[in-house]
């Protein structure tokens, strides 16, 4: 493989950049009025308008000269088709598997996979139907009213994020779903106090069925729920697992019927789309977790199919590599103009930060130049009122992607046009900035004496240039976020692929978890002292010995 740095497109990148590099968007605007004609694309209920971009066509295409020297055309192929993309564990990462209901085969070892796609479905569709015709109740006979979904990761903040975007969507006197993810005993506790145990379904769900976190809480819960039963069987009633290793889950003490399955070629971070997706379907109802399916085999779709000029998870991608890479960018913000969105930053950033958070190269060598970013964020407006202030005049690159629905579910007063106006103000001020003059001009027109003017002008001078994405959805529905959830997956992949790294494994996060085990064992009194330990960790230890 030969190496980032030394592809030509790489290189001709780098003169491009050295080239435009002091070019101010506003020029770019006012010498073409095509420019967001040029710089904007319509898939699946999204516009992407790409246009405040610190690029010209030029730019478009050499990053596109980079994606197909970089192999990218194959990397999709084998991502689609099973190929063993994730290439330190030597699997495919089949997600889009997952969303290939009414799909032609797709093969692992020479099996095609979709039968057992669609048989969990189908489970997870009779179970759903279950619980709201009253076929699946609690020991007592009580219909169940609140879902709890033990997980973390992957197994969590996918059916967290898709529930509170898609509230609008949510059964008509359904269930209410709550999330147990951390092992702080406060999670744990608030969550019990809020439910009944006689109306209360809990989901384990653990790709390994070994996350200490996941497991902690399960058997917390279990206990909980034993205090109340009279009779060890009746567990089953309240308990269903979500595990990619049946036996595990069995060995908890389920039955079969009770655990919902996934595959190995299902990453974490990728597994919303699987059965990790079941406190969603129960949420929204079957229905509405199939549209969102079909949102993302559409995305899926645009993804494999449209050239990489006209590809908007390529474009995306492109457009993040040309900021980390030549402007020496850190950080992505990723600002949803939309309450319900609120978790969708979060989302985010395990995949992408987990996906590309790495410094190897697929064949194993040391990289030289920047890979995943920091990805971060929160709803607008209130970021407005938070870090705006660093993205208009602080010193460091920050680009963003600013994402809104067009149409609202509560058309209140004119809070939607005041949102959007915000929206379309920021991305605008960001691009444009302020000049010396046209502050002075604005402080004269305010009637300030000169010696004032000298003072303030230079506090108030923004230099603009500042890159954003603007993604405008039609209207927040389960098949335009299904799209709009693939979309960022597929960019990252594009950038991983670009990056020569593999986006679908984590070690790193494995010797956190080895770590915490062996000081775990330390501070229960079960293991040696960490004798050998750094001082601080020793002494830390100590410290919280002492004082707990
Ligand atoms: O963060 C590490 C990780 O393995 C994630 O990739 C995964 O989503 C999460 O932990 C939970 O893992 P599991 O679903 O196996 O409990």
């Amino acid at each position: 493989m030969t190496r980032l740095r030394q592809l030509p497109a790489w290189q001709n990148l780098q003169d491009h950049y050295e080239q435009i590099c002091n070019t101010h968007l506003r020029e770019w605007f006012a010498e073409d009025p095509l420019r967001f004609k040029k710089f904007s694309l319509k898939q699946s209920s999204i516009l992407l308008d790409y246009s405040k971009n610190r690029i010209t066509e030029e730019t478009r295409t050499l990053l596109v000269a980079l994606a197909k020297q970089s192999g990218l055309r194959e990397h999709i192929d084998a991502l689609f088709s099973g190929g063993l993309v994730n290439t330190t564990e030597q699997r495919p990462a089949l997600h889009t598997a997952l969303r290939n209901v009414g799909g032609g085969p797709v093969l692992v070892d020479g099996k095609d996979v979709m039968p057992a796609v669609r048989q969990q479905l189908a489970k997870m569709r009779t179970f759903v139907d279950d619980i709201y015709t009253g076929n699946w109740r609690g020991y007592n006979g009580q219909a169940i009213t609140d879902v709890v979904n033990i997980g973390i990761g992957g197994s969590d903040l996918g059916p967290v994020m898709v529930t509170e975007a898609l509230k609008p969507y949510r059964m008509p006197r359904g269930v209410k779903v709550h999330f147990m993810s951390n092992v702080d005993g406060s999670h744990v506790v608030d969550i019990l106090n809020h439910v009944q145990p006689e109306t209360t379904l809990f989901i384990i769900a653990s790709k390994s069925f070994t996350t200490q976190e996941s497991l902690s809480n399960a058997l917390t819960v279990r206990r909980w729920m034993q205090d109340r039963l009279s009779h060890p069987d009746q567990l089953a009633q309240h308990f269903v697992a979500v595990t990619a290793d049946r036996d595990k889950a069995m060995e908890f003490g389920l039955p079969e019927e009770n655990i919902f399955e996934f595959w190995d070629w299902v990453g974490g971070r990728y597994s919303l789309w699987s059965a990790v997706g079941l406190s969603v379907a129960l949420y929204l109802g079957m229905d509405n977790f199939e549209e969102l399916l079909a949102g993302a085999h559409e995305m899926d779709e645009h993804f494999r199919q449209a050239p990489f000029e006209e590809n908007m998870p390529v474009l995306m991608g492109l457009l993040g590599i040309w900021y980390s890479n030549f402007f020496g960018s850190q950080t992505h913000a990723i600002l949803p103009y939309d309450q319900h969105l609120h978790r969708f930053s979060a989302y985010f950033q395990q995949g992408d930060m987990e996906s590309n958070g790495k410094s190897v190269t697929r064949d194993g060598e040391a990289v030289d130049y920047t890979t995943g970013p920091i990805i971060w964020g929160e709803t607008g407006t209130n970021g407005q009122h938070a870090y705006f202030q660093l993205l208009h005049q602080g010193t460091r690159p920050i680009s963003a992607d600013f994402i809104a629905p067009v149409k609202t579910y509560y058309p209140i007063n004119d809070h939607q046009t005041i949102l959007i106006a915000n929206f379309f103000a920021q991305t605008r001020a960001l691009m444009m900035g302020k000049t010396q003059t046209e502050v002075r001009a604005e402080l004269q027109a305010e009637g300030l004496s000169e010696a004032e003017i000298d003072r303030l002008a230079p506090h108030k001078v923004l230099e603009g240039n500042r890159p954003t994405n603007t993604v405008l959805i039609d209207k927040l529905t389960p098949r335009s976020l299904g799209s709009l959830i693939a979309l960022y997956e597929h960019k990252i992949f594009v950038q991983g692929t670009i990056w020569q790294i593999n986006p679908f494994d984590q070690w790193g996060v494995e010797f956190g978890k080895r770590t915490t085990s062996e000081v775990l064992k330390a501070l229960s009194g079960e293991g040696e002292e960490m004798k050998d330990s750094d001082a601080s960790t020793r002494e830390l230890m100590a410290y919280y010995r002492e004082n707990s």
